[in-house]
């Protein structure tokens, strides 16, 4: 469809490398188009109140909750998901969730990933307590907590 009222609710960003324009009014919700328009369901919707981490993506290498993100506030942004965070999902924190087998429902995980590599980027040899207060927020209902970190100090070694 065309026309000027058409264009008012397109925003136009990128996602993993990959330019896109969504069709939606501008204060849906990231996730919404994420999921939905995008059909990229690796990212979860957990609480949707900006709670839990679930929903976590970068938007310019920062990670947000991508539930409490309105799509206004991507225009021209560069928004990554799990899906692309790394080609072959070989990032070093998906090796090292693999080898120390963090998940349980897997329903956290993807946004515990995303909110990992965002501290990794920043710093690649953070100490326990400085994983522990990044983290910190990110909530997994299972309890993985202590293999989430094992994970993590396992990827700034082998990363
Ligand atoms: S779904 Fe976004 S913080 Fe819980
Ligand atoms: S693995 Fe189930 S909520 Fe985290």
């Amino acid at each position: 469809m065309t026309g000027e009222k058409d264009t008012e609710t397109m925003t136009a960003f990128s996602v993993n490398g990959k330019r896109v324009s969504v069709d939606a009014e501008p204060e849906t919700p990231l996730l919404w188009a994420v999921r939905e328009h995008l059909k990229l369901t690796g990212t979860k919707y957990g609480c949707g109140a900006g709670l839990c981490g679930a929903c976590t993506v970068h938007v310019d290498g920062m990670a947000v909750r991508s539930c409490q993100t309105a799509l206004s506030d991507v225009e021209g942004a560069s928004v990554t998901t799990i899906e692309g965070l790394s080609p072959g999902s070989d990032h070093a924190l998906q090796k090292a969730w693999v080898a120390e087998q963090v998940p349980q429902c897997g329903y956290c995980q993807s946004g515990q990933i995303m909110k990992a590599a965002e501290l990794l980027a920043a710093n690649g040899n953070p100490t326990r307590d400085e994983i522990v207060t990044h983290m910190n927020g990110n909530i997994c209902r299972c309890g993985t907590y202590t293999r989430i970190i094992a994970a993590i100090q396992r990827a700034a070694r082998e990363g």
